[in-house]
């Protein structure tokens, strides 16, 4: 079958990392843009999750959505590893990397774990919710915590970390490599992932430093 060919040939399986790469970081544009809400207040934030949740189909058929792209991204992520060591392995091996295997690529596998271990405690923070607490009481008691905050801002520079390379890898499969304008495409791996962390780091400080506490 031309699918299963084309997921376990090398190209179909770059294409498919990027691919699923970008989804995963639309939908961080799409979080951050609802997220945005609680500068406006607690009423507006609650507002917002309140719209959510009237939408029950919609919220399942995009959380199966995300949790399938997530798990294919990061299942062809461990092949790629795993194939990239075999090849640096070997003493023939001709290397084709067009940038210098930086701390960021060469840590990729690690910082998607432990991106893995803060999405666990994320979902299952805010998702599971068994008391029934206003998702916007939910993130002051649970971002008022200084530990919990600064979890979530140590996991956040490591999102930036894994993102300063996957978006330049992500660039580089779908073709975006042109000496003219290398020099920009470099700038924009550094302002995307930049934007995340400022972003989130700003709501988990607000919360953190109490500034937040009455929003
Ligand atoms: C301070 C920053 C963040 C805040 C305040 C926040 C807040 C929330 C809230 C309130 C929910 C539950 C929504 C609901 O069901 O009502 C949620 C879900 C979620 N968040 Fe975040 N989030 C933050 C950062 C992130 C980051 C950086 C990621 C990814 C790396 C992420 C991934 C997710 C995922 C995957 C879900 C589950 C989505 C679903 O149910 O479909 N969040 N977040």
């Amino acid at each position: 079958m031309w699918l299963l060919r084309f997921s376990t040939s090398s190209i179909g399986k770059k294409i498919l990392m990027a691919s699923s790469g970008l989804l995963l970081i639309l939908f961080l544009v799409a979080h951050a843009a609802g997220n945005a809400a609680i500068f406006f207040g607690s009423n507006a934030f609650q507002t917002y999750a309140d719209t959510l949740h009237s939408l029950p189909v919609v919220v399942f058929v995009f959380g199966v959505g995300l949790f399938a792209v997530l798990i294919v991204h990061i299942f062809i992520g461990i092949q790629l590893f795993l194939q990239n060591r075999k090849e640096t392995a070997s003493r023939y091996a001709v290397s084709t990397k067009v940038c210098e295997n930086t701390l960021a690529s060469s840590t990729m596998p690690y910082t998607g774990l432990l991106l893995l271990l803060f999405l666990l405690v994320h979902v299952f923070g805010f998702g599971v919710n068994p008391t029934d607490t206003k998702v916007s009481v939910l993130v002051v008691n649970l971002l008022g915590n200084f530990f919990y905050g600064l979890f979530y801002l140590f996991s956040f520079c490591v999102l930036a970390v894994h993102l300063s390379h996957g978006f330049w890898s992500m660039l580089q499969t779908f073709g975006f490599n042109h000496p003219r304008y290398n020099d920009g495409i470099m700038k924009i791996t550094y302002i995307v992932p930049g934007f995340f962390l400022v972003f989130f780091g700003a709501i988990t400080l607000y919360f953190m430093t109490g500034l937040g506490a009455n929003y």
